[in-house]
């Protein structure tokens, strides 16, 4: 019997939503009869390495608010799709996962997916906690089970249709999510490959060192050539920033040796810079903990990510470089020093080793100006004896631009021209 081809439509059009509504109720959920992993370890053992993997997954800095109950969420992540508001994780029944399992968890943690089958956004950075073993999995479920309660509710997202429909995650993770451990390059060293694990799996650095494609999808072929995300400024507004750029390119991590990011990442400064911004966070509460030795796998680690280069810069012509100069001798000299080199007491070099002076989007190093750079604060020893002020009140967009476009392509750094536009853009 022929088949019409509007009943053909008809039919291709029923196993169509029949097929979505099988990906969209699907599961990668997986449970086991004993727990998720077993250890000889004593219990205050356990809880001890869950509670030093914690911290080396930061999961404080986004679940923790300045003056909330420790874990208890309500932290806000302004996205491109709207506000998502983390989530209590301390051990309450009620609105905590005091009522979880290992599994529970561990199916949190790999797949991105809570008990009642719900599909968690990757604002909570589970495409790099997949990778997580089951051993660090239950110590760390153990030491978050071991805190005080809080019964503190965070509030409710605020997402645009679709984004708000949870089960669309379902085809995104189809998509843009692997699921799975880590697994050991054989033809890397064991310290390597510890440093890779801690990177990729806990420290998560890729959530905002990895640009992102327009449905908030790491890159993967740019891995950690840098990302841009929105995140406060000094003064408290979200603004965009740029995470530079950790390949060995000359404008990124190149510029560093292993000592140089072992002890930026170990005490928050290096003979170049001193932590500002959006990474006194991940320093401050994170990897200064680590003990000197995981801090220099991931060291190792990093340094040896393949090149990923930026584009061939705009050089600025010598009337706006004239501008620039001007405009930094008389506002930012005093400080920086006129050669750029910087002074020991009064602030960075510029000249060399700012992976910020050196992005290719020179959105951080325009907050830095505008709003000033935040310090990472107490119990750091206050190095600077003067802050820098905020040149918002002072210098305009064009000026921004002369003086950024100026320091960009001095001395040794070749960045390329800032725009008016592009300083506007971060006002
Ligand atoms: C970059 C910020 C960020 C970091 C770091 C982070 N989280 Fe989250 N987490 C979130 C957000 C946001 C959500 C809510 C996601 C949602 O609503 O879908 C969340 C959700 C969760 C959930 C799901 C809770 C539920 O009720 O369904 C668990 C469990 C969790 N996080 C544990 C952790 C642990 C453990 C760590 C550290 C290893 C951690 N998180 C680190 C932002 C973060
Ligand atoms: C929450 C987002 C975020 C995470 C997570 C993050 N970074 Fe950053 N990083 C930034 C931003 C934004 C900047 C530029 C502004 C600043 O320095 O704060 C930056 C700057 C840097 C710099 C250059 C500093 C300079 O002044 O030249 C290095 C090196 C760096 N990050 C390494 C890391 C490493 C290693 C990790 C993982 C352990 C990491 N970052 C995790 C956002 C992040
Ligand atoms: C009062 C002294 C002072 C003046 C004046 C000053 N700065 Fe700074 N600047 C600092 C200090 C201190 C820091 C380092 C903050 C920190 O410890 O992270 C800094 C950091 C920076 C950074 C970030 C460097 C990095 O780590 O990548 C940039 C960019 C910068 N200044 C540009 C300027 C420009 C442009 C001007 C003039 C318009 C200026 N500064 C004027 C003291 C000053």
């Amino acid at each position: 019997m022929p088949i019409s081809a509007r009943r053909l439509l008809i039919l291709v059009a029923v196993l169509l939503v029949l097929l979505m509504g099988f990906i969209a109720t699907s599961s990668n959920r997986e449970s086991g009869d004993g727990p998720v992993a077993s250890t000889e370890l004593s219990e205050a053992d356990l809880i001890a390495r869950g509670e030093y993997l914690v911290v080396a997954g930061n999961c404080a800095s986004c679940h923790t608010l300045g003056n909330g109950d420790y874990m208890a969420g309500g932290v806000a992540f302004e996205t491109p799709f709207g506000t998502i508001y983390s989530t209590n994780i301390t051990p309450d029944p009620e609105v905590g996962i005091g009522s979880w399992t290992d599994w529970d968890f561990l199916n949190s943690m790999r797949h991105g997916e809570r008990p009642n089958g719900e599909h968690l956004y990757p604002a909570f950075p589970y495409p790099a906690f997949t990778k997580v073993t089951n051993e660090d999995l239950a110590a760390m479920f153990a030491y978050l089970q071991s805190l005080p309660a809080s019964n503190y509710l965070p509030p409710e997202n605020i997402l645009a249709f679709p984004y708000n429909q949870r089960f669309l995650m379902a085809f995104w993770k189809i998509f843009f999510f692997d699921s799975g451990v880590f697994e050991n390059n054989f033809d890397q060293s064991e310290q390597w490959n510890r440093g890779a694990y801690l990177v990729e799996a806990l420290a998560h650095c890729s959530a905002c060192h990895t640009p992102r494609n327009f449905l908030g999808a790491e890159h993967e072929h740019l891995f950690m050539a840098g990302g841009e995300y929105l995140d406060r400024v000094r003064s408290g507004e979200y603004k965009t920033w740029v995470a530079p750029n950790l390949t060995s390119s000359s404008r990124g991590l190149g510029l560093w040796s292993h000592q140089q990011l072992s002890d930026y990442l170990k005490t928050a400064r290096n003979e170049f810079i001193e932590s500002f911004g959006p990474m006194n966070e991940v320093i401050m509460n994170s990897t200064r903990f680590l003990s000197q030795s995981d801090v220099d796998s991931m060291a190792v680690y990093l340094k040896s990510l393949p090149e990923v280069p930026e584009a061939a810069p705009f050089t600025p012509d010598s009337q706006l470089m004239g501008n620039g100069r001007t405009i930094y001798n008389l506002h930012c000299g005093t400080c920086h020093l006129p050669t750029g080199e910087g002074d020991p007491e009064m602030a960075p070099r510029l000249n060399a080793g700012s992976l910020v002076v050196q992005a290719d989007n020179p959105a951080s190093m325009i907050n830095a100006i505008l709003y000033g750079p935040e310090l990472p604060g107490t119990p750091l020893t206050p190095r600077w004896l003067d802050p820098m002020g905020e040149f918002q009140y002072i210098l305009s967009d064009e000026e921004v631009a002369a003086v950024a476009s100026f320091i960009r392509n001095s001395w040794d750094n070749a960045a390329g021209l800032v725009t008016p536009e592009q300083v506007a853009a971060q006002r």
